[in-house]
């Protein structure tokens, strides 16, 4: 897991801060990317000099639908396909809900492109609020169920809530330690919270499962190899806990920590920190292993079909800026562009998650300690 103030953490032992090899530590860009509303970016197409548009989406989803008059570049050819990119001039970039643009945009202002902005939203926002011809991307929760994630700008994680579409049953993910967000959707909905899951021990965080388990009386689920001191239902490898008409399937994913769980459900996979939009989570902090993390993401996560939609438990490289309405990312564009899952060999994986992450942080432990006992 990240942390927000180790984004732009100080190079250490002497490294040079940019050669810092992980996007999630990476220093904060001198000019943060802006981001443009759709609404905005109306009144720019129907003024004196309309900017480049660039759709960095992969195959799959541009099928569905893309802006009129836009240049289709994926993010993955965008730093051999630069020269196709105006040098001068407004460029917006845009993507699915409005997160991976950034690492586009990115690359785009490092490449000499300064008057980069991002799709607030992403296609979807402007499908939703400007141009009702354009389709909506399939909802995973489209089906029996039904999805809301929770950023918290404090710590930078997200929680999420799922319930069943006909039932007045709910489950949350990795709970923040503010609760009144979940409680006030539990009683807005009128559900009842089934149960509390932890994806994993957070080290970065201190969990909100306490204080909603002594609201709610939902019982706290976690993985048998968890250490933790708390009453807990134990999830096993390959569970299957009903949901709907759904099933949340559990599979054990150890790396990042040993008791470290991915949730799936029906075209969806909650990776906790396992697997982020861009990067992993790093495996230094506590009882987490690298070699177990390419085996959680080469043997399990990557077998995922490519438009599996990525649900992480963390958002950490937007450098301040609130996270889109919805991050996630897909198995197809984390495969092609993830720059942990790029790494050429087994040996250049593990060379990648040990060298170069910044010193841990020096509450980790007690912050890990304080999640197990209560
Ligand atoms: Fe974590």
């Amino acid at each position: 897991m990240s942390r927000p103030e180790e984004d732009g953490a100080p190079a250490e032992h002497g490294r040079s801060a940019d050669r810092l090899p992980h996007p999630l530590v990476r220093p904060a860009p001198a000019r943060p990317t802006r981001r443009i509303s759709p609404a905005e970016l109306e009144g720019l197409r129907a003024g004196p000099e309309p900017p480049f548009l660039l759709d960095v989406r992969p195959a799959e989803q541009r099928v569905i639908g893309h802006l009129p008059g836009d240049r289709w570049i994926p993010l993955e050819e965008l730093t051999g396909r630069m020269a196709e990119v105006p040098r001068r001039g407004p460029v917006v970039v845009y993507c699915h809900y409005g997160g991976t643009a950034h690492r586009a945009a990115e690359l785009l202002q490092r490449a000499g492109r300064s008057e980069v902005t991002v799709l607030e939203g992403g296609l979807d926002e402007y499908a939703r609020t400007i141009d009702p011809t354009i389709p909506r991307y399939r909802d995973p929760s489209g089906g029996s169920w039904v999805l809301q994630q929770f950023p918290n700008r404090g710590t930078g994680c997200l929680a999420y809530l799922l319930h069943d579409r006909a039932g007045d049953e709910a489950i949350l993910i990795d709970p923040g330690l503010e609760v009144g967000p979940y409680l006030a959707a539990l009683r807005d909905r009128r559900l009842r919270l089934r149960a509390i899951v932890e994806t994993h021990t957070h080290a970065d965080h201190l969990s909100g499962h306490a204080e909603l388990h002594a609201r709610t009386s939902a019982p706290i689920w976690v993985s048998h190899r968890s250490p933790a001191r708390y009453p807990h239902r134990e999830l096993t490898d390959g569970e299957a806990i009903p949901l709907g008409d759904d099933e949340l399937l559990v599979g054990e994913t150890p790396g990042h920590t040993r008791d470290h769980l991915s949730l799936r459900l029906d075209g969806a996979v909650f990776t906790g920190d396992t697997l982020l939009p861009g990067s992993c989570g790093r495996t230094d902090l506590g009882d987490g292993d690298p070699e177990r993390l390419w085996e959680s993401l080469t043997a399990r996560l990557l077998t995922l079909p490519d438009e599996t939609e990525v649900f992480p438990a963390h958002y950490g490289s937007l450098h301040g800026l609130p996270p889109p309405l919805r991050y996630s990312s897909t198995i197809g564009f984390e495969r092609r562009t993830n720059e942990a899952l790029l790494q050429p060999t087994r040996e250049a994986f593990l060379r990648y998650m040990t060298e170069g992450w910044p010193p841990q942080p020096r509450d980790f432990g007690t912050i890990v300690r304080a999640n197990l006992d209560r």
